[in-house]
Order: C-alpha cells, then structure tokens, then sequence
C-alpha cells in the first residue's frame, strides 16, 4: 500500500521510512491536491468502493452524535447537519441512517474526487434512512467558505473527523483552521455544537478552541473535552464547541 493510502496514524509511524515523501504529505494536509491524489490512490486498482475511516468509524463516536439530534430546532424544519471535510467516511451515511428524527446530511469535502465517490456509492447503494423525510447530500465545499453553502445560525450539528487535526498539523494550515472554526461559529444556531474528533492532547486543542473562539470575537463559545476511547495505543477525545452569543 502506499504512504497516501495509509490512515494518519500509520502516516506520522512511517515518516522515520518515508521520510521525504510523507514529511511533504503532512504538510500539505490542508491542500485540495494532496487529498484528490489520496482519494485517487486509495480508490484505484479496486473494483469494489470502499469507506476509508480517519481514526475510526460511527460506532465509535454514535453515543456522541446521536444524543444531539434528539430535539427538532423549529417544528417544520429537518436537523441540519454537516459531516467538515467528509472525505470517503460512512460518517454522514450512517447519521442520515439512523436518525429518528429527520435530517439533512450535507457531507462537505474539498476534494472533488472524495465528493464523487461517495455520490455514486450512495446511488448505488440506496442507503434507506430511518426517518423518511431525512436527505442526505454530498457537496464539493472549502469549509473555510463556509456561509457559500449555509446562511448565518442555520445549522444544528457539525462533526469534523479529522479535518481541523490535518489542518493544524499542516505548514499553511492554522489559519485555515481558525477560519473554519470561525465560520462553524457563524453558521451554527445558539443550540447547535461542533464535535471535533480528534487524537490531539486536551492540553493543546483546549487552549486552541478557547483562544480562538475569544479571538475571533464573532461570539464566544463553550468548549468541552469527553475522552472517546483508546484504539491501538492511541488516546482519542471528543471536543465540543457550543456558540455563546456575546452580550
Ligand atoms: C483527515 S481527513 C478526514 C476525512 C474524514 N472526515 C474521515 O473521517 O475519514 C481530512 C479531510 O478534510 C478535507 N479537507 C481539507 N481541507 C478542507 C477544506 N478547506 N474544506 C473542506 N474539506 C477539507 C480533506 O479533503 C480530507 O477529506
């Protein structure tokens, strides 16, 4: 297999072997061609499509997701919910699929080819959600452009699997980063959260999300910590921002 179809963990363990190649994939994790290239390669050779998980899957995280979708924001209205930088993950899927109450997935990517992917693997697979009035999309979206796709305080629920680490942990990537929290702020109602899922240390992201949300002075925000679970040797946590409108 080669170093761009490997999970990120397995991409930081192969830099002492790959040193030159994977030094420059790490830090190019916030760039559109790095990621089509990845997509390419991890779908290419197979006939078969197959979801490829940063970190883990929805099991993993459901008990974190699921609680939050328990309560309509207006009576008419479907969720709102946003899968940031979806890639090729069942993620999206698996929240339209089995959310009681209806949803409307958008699963956002800036790769094209990601996009593409899981469009015609959907269709193909004619996933049935369990509330039948649930949608369930998939759109070519730089997250840090976020009020292109949504307007202010009209979204219910983002989850960001990996996204802001590979962003952070890029050359040119932390003021992505900060841009994209910035627009997840905007576009999220009073009663919405972002869950970041995440394998950096509480020490740093905590400090991370509460200074950004002060600095980006668009309105401050609750930040909490729930420790996921260990998955081969690694520690992996759950964040949750919750905008606070500054009075
Ligand atoms: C570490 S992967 C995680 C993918 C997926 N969430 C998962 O759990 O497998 C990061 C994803 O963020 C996407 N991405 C990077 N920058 C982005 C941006 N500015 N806007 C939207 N997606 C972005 C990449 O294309 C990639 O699919």
């Amino acid at each position: 297999m080669s170093p761009l179809a490997m999970s990120g963990r397995r991409i930081v363990t192969s830099l002492v072997r790959h040193h030159s190649l994977t030094t420059e994939l790490i830090a190019n994790m916030d760039k559109k061609a790095t990621w089509d290239r990845f997509y390419a390669e991890s779908s290419s050779g197979t006939t078969a499509f197959k979801n490829f998980e940063w970190f883990f899957g929805f099991d993993a995280v459901r008990d974190f997701i699921m609680p939050l979708l328990q309560t309509k924001s207006h009576p008419d209205a479907l969720l709102e919910v946003m899968d940031m930088g979806c890639g090729i993950s069942a993620l999206g899927p698996c929240i339209y699929r089995h959310s009681p109450l209806p949803v409307r997935v958008t699963c956002a990517d800036i790769s094209p080819i990601a996009v593409r992917l899981m469009q015609e693997h959907v269709q193909a697979k004619a996933i049935q959600p369990h509330n039948l009035s649930s949608q369930l999309e998939f759109v070519e979206l730089d997250c840090t452009q976020l009020h292109k796709h949504y307007g202010c305080s009209s979204v219910d629920l983002i989850v960001d699997k990996g996204t802001t680490d590979a962003l952070l942990r890029s050359k040119e990537g932390k003021g992505k980063a900060s841009l994209m929290l910035k627009h997840c702020l905007k576009v999220l109602r009073s009663s919405g959260s972002l869950l970041q899922f995440s394998d950096e240390d509480p020490d740093a992201r905590l400090l991370w999300l509460e200074t950004e949300a002060q600095e980006l002075g668009v309105k401050a925000a609750d930040v909490g910590v729930q420790e996921v679970g260990e998955l081969r040797g690694m520690t992996y946590y759950c964040y949750q921002v919750t905008p606070r409108p500054i009075v």
